[in-house]
Order: C-alpha cells, then structure tokens, then sequence
C-alpha cells in the first residue's frame, strides 16, 4: 500500500502494477502441486463440468451445486457442456491448464474418458465423478464418485408394474423412454427395469427409444411410439422430462394419460410430483439431484489428501400418486 505523500514516477507505478498483475494471476491459478490450498487467500478452486440443462432435475442439480459452494466458501468454475462430451473435455482441459485444486464433473456418456483423465492426473489434480459414472477400466484416474444407484431405480419401477399387473391375464405393451444414448442412467435404468419384469412373460416391452432426456425428445418419440403401436399399456420413462412431454403426445391421440396408460418415470422433480398428484403419472422412483453439500465436503477431503470412500450413494425413495400429494408442499426442487 502507498503512504499519502509518497511521489512516484510512471516507470515507477508501471512496476508496481506489472507485480499486483502477476501476484493476481498466480493467486487465480491456485497451487495443487503442493497439496496445500489454492490461492493466496487460502480458498479452494474447483472446475466443475455439468452436463448441460436438459432436465428440471439438471437444473436443480446446478442449482444444489452453486449454492453448496458459496456457502463452504470454495471458489467455482462453472462450465456447462449442453450434453456434448466433446465440450466436456475441453472444460476439463481448461481447468487442468488454470491449475484448479479439484476437478468434478458429471459425464454425459461413459465410455472415453481415460485420456484427459489421466491428463489430470498427471498433473496432481484430483478427479471426482458426481451423478453419472465412467466405464473406465483404471479406478485410479478418479478419487470417488458421489451420486444414484441408477440400476436400482429402473429395477424398483419394473418392481411396481410387476406388482400392478400380477393379476393380468393378456399381454401388457410397454414403451420404454430412454435417456441420453450412452449414459449410465440410460443404459442402468434399462437395466435394472429389464431385469425387474424378466419373470413375467406377460409384460413386454414393444419399443424402446431415447428422447435425450429432454421433454421436446420425449414428446417427439412418444408421438412416433404411438402411431406405430397400436396398444400401448405402459410408458417407462427414464425420467420425468421426458414423461411430461409425453404426456402431451398421450392427450394428442385422444388417450387419458396415467388410466389408458400407466406411466413410470424417475427422479421426482418438482413438474413430475406435481403430474403424480394430478393422477396423470402413476409411479415416480426418485432419483434426487440435490449433490452439492455432499461433493463440497468431498472436494475438501480430497484436497486434504484424506481418504475417502470409493463410492458415495444417494439416499433415494420411491412416491405412489397419494405419497406425492402429501410430498409436494415441502418438495424443494
Ligand atoms: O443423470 C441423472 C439424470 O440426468 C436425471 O435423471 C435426468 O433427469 C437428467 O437429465
């Protein structure tokens, strides 16, 4: 700091102005090499790469994740990918070069991730997967992963529908909504929902598609499933997006959502509770997007150098039309 009275030539204040430069840019750059905290005011940087804002449920996941960082006082940068891998992995290029202490990032697909993994890993930083995992064969190249069991969400939706149908006699058709081509929850939560109805010969699955997760996507192919079906009796779709969407397909063909066709979907959003207790939907297996408090706590650790668990879950439930009702005033997101 200057003291009132001292004189100074332009030379003079050029100089002090190039070191304020380079202390601010070495202060942003943080300091991972040493295991120490990064910046100069003792605040942990974290790169987080999102998917994208597909879903209600995505965008209270961003939400969960910039409100938790605030409040435990970590720096974020923030890149949002709008679901393309490709956009992922420059992001994370980009973090590598700022010199973050932590990266995290929720993978849009699963497989082909292991390079710029292991770019980061050389370079000391920290990787934490939240929400969707990676196919990679070297567990090494990331520290933990905090998020669903997406396996069991789609097997507790195909239990419901066992359980609805036990009585059925004739075929019931179901169509199937998948997510994202690719990613873990599409490719679990078909899954599991399989593995669930395998013992029924009556409950077939007639077409199974992915709307991208998205509500244009789930109207767009749910329109296409019912021209080409005739007798649809059940929807499963991966998530409640795609359900809502779908619904406005069901209406347009002149059926009555949730009685001509039951629908299934995951996460429980608020839109998708909201359709439950309308009677629209008739089951919604949770699959809850509020992560941020958990992974802040796991950034810290990891930045510590302390050991933390292979893999953190997600406490899930599931809601019936009369468990949303009583649900909804309180639902947060
Ligand atoms: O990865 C979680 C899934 O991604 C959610 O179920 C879906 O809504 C989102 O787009």
């Amino acid at each position: 700091m200057l003291k009132t009275g001292t004189t100074i030539t332009r030379r003079g204040l050029g100089a002090i102005l190039a070191a304020g430069l380079l202390a601010t840019g070495l202060a942003a750059c943080g300091n991972s090499d040493t295991g120490s905290e990064g910046g100069d005011d003792g605040k942990i940087v974290l790169g987080f790469s999102q998917v994208g804002a597909e879903s209600g449920w995505r965008t209270a996941n961003t939400n969960s994740i910039k409100e938790s960082a605030a409040a435990a006082g970590i720096e974020l940068k923030f890149d949002d990918a709008q679901q393309k891998q490709e956009n992922q992995i420059k992001a994370i290029r980009n973090f590598i070069q700022q010199k973050v202490d932590v990266i995290a990032f929720s993978p849009v697909v699963e497989s082909g991730w292991d390079t710029v993994l292991k770019e980061a890993k050389d370079a000391k930083i920290p990787v934490i997967l939240t929400d969707r995992a990676v196919d990679s064969a070297d567990k090494s190249l990331y520290k933990t992963f905090i998020g669903s069991d997406f396996v069991k969400e789609g097997r507790l939706a195909g239990e419901w529908l066992v359980e609805q149908k036990k009585t059925a006699t004739g075929p019931v058709n179901i169509v199937e909504l998948q997510g994202t081509t690719g990613s873990a929850p599409a490719n679990d939560r078909k899954k599991g929902f399989a593995e669930a109805i395998a013992a029924n010969p009556n409950l077939k699955v007639v077409a199974s598609q992915s709307g991208d997760f998205t509500r244009a996507g789930g109207k767009q192919v749910m329109e296409q499933f019912l021209k080409a079906n005739p007798k649809i009796d059940v929807l499963f779709a991966h998530n409640d997006d795609m359900g809502l969407g779908a619904l406005e397909a069901i209406t347009a063909a002149g059926k009555v959502p949730g009685k001509d066709i039951t629908i299934i979907t995951i996460d429980a959003v608020k839109d998708g509770m909201q359709a439950l207790a309308d009677g629209k939907f008739n089951f919604i297996a949770e699959c809850s997007p509020l992560l941020g408090d958990q992974l802040m706590e796991l950034v810290k650790k990891v930045k510590a150098g302390e050991t933390v668990p292979a893999r953190v879950e997600t406490q899930e439930t599931t809601f019936t039309q009369e468990q949303a009702k009583a649900a909804l005033p309180t639902r947060k997101y």
